[in-house]
């Protein structure tokens, strides 16, 4: 931690932060962005260093992370399940105990939820949610940066984020991590989730973590949640650590692949988001997410921008 800067934060969910902090990290993002696409060195973390524990694979997490803490200054320490002692039944609060006294920041990519929770009650040193079976704020965090770059009015101190409100998120497919995310985001920002999963996979406003009914509607029918919306996104239809139900869910998830016909009926300049890694011809045709309205780039490399804001804030707290 920065001396002298004392309220340590961690970020294991999306509501971890109020409004006005999303529209202070999306200007970070924003600027920190426009340094790296300018070749401007900007190390305010040297001799910093994040621990990433690996639980799931990742690419996006991983590069973005990394990348991201070395372009600051800093150093990174690689962890997995395999090959420390976590995945030899270590507690999870004994690894927070060591890890955080030898690092300044963690980013944990887990299972449960409460697993991420346990370790940061035991950390000395922030910890940051790179995924766990209910949450992905990081994700969510990089979705909205893309929004905001292709709609929102830049104003002297950053993006208007009132443009969100009233805004339509379609979320075709499992009612999953990214979705429990996207309701959070919704309930804080002010916009509306319109939902359609098959059933059986619902999501649950308890496991979401909302309290408010009224920033989400469920839809049967997945033509009828992208009606008239701003953004139409999905993700994979069997996330990792549900393997098993691969076969029953290619099955159930059919109808939900979003098409140019769900395109067609969202709003003419709706944006498709994916998180990544996709699979063509399941929850997104190869038409829409290589097509004009697909964003899915973009959001991939703003993990990276938007993170390292998130690093800058944890560590050093707000600039200027
Ligand atoms: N979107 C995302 O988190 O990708 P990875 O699983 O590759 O990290
Ligand atoms: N819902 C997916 C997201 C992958 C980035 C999963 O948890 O596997």
């Amino acid at each position: 931690m920065k001396p002298g800067f004392s309220l340590m934060k961690h970020y294991l969910q999306f509501k971890d932060f109020r409004a006005e902090e999303y529209a202070y990290l999306f200007e970070r993002a924003r600027v920190i962005k426009q340094r790296f696409k300018n070749y401007e060195r900007y190390q305010p973390l040297t001799d910093r260093t994040l621990a990433m524990i690996f639980e799931k694979a990742s690419t996006r997490t991983r590069v973005s992370f990394e990348a991201g803490m070395y372009q600051m200054g800093g150093s990174v320490v690689h962890l997995t399940t395999g090959d420390s002692q976590l995945g030899r039944a270590e507690p999870i609060e004994d690894s927070a105990r060591v890890i955080s006294r030898m690092v300044d920041i963690v980013m944990i990519r887990t299972f449960e939820q409460t697993k991420i929770e346990r370790f940061a009650a035991h950390s000395r040193v922030p910890v940051i949610n790179g995924l766990t079976n209910e949450f992905h704020p990081c994700q969510i965090l990089a979705d909205l940066l893309t929004y905001l770059e292709n709609r929102a009015p830049v104003h002297a101190r950053g993006y208007d984020l009132d443009c969100l409100k009233g805004k339509v998120v379609a979320w075709v497919g499992d009612g999953n991590n990214m979705a429990n995310t996207w309701l959070q985001a919704a309930e804080i920002l002010g916009f509306t989730v319109h939902v359609s999963t098959p059933s059986g996979y619902e999501v649950d406003p308890k496991v979401a973590g909302i309290s408010r009914s009224d920033c989400y509607k469920v839809f049967k029918d997945p033509l009828e949640a992208c009606r008239g919306a701003h953004l139409v996104t999905t993700d994979v239809w069997t996330s990792m650590g549900y393997e098993a139900e691969n076969a029953e869910r290619l099955k159930a998830f059919a109808d939900w692949c979003v098409d140019a016909e769900m395109m067609a009926v969202a709003q003419p300049d709706a944006l498709f988001m994916h998180c990544l890694p996709a699979h063509r011809g399941e929850e997104v045709s190869a038409e829409v997410i290589d097509g004009p309205q697909s964003v899915v780039w973009d959001e991939a490399e703003n993990r990276m921008h938007v993170q390292k804001a998130l690093m800058e804030y944890l560590l050093l707290g707000r600039i200027g």
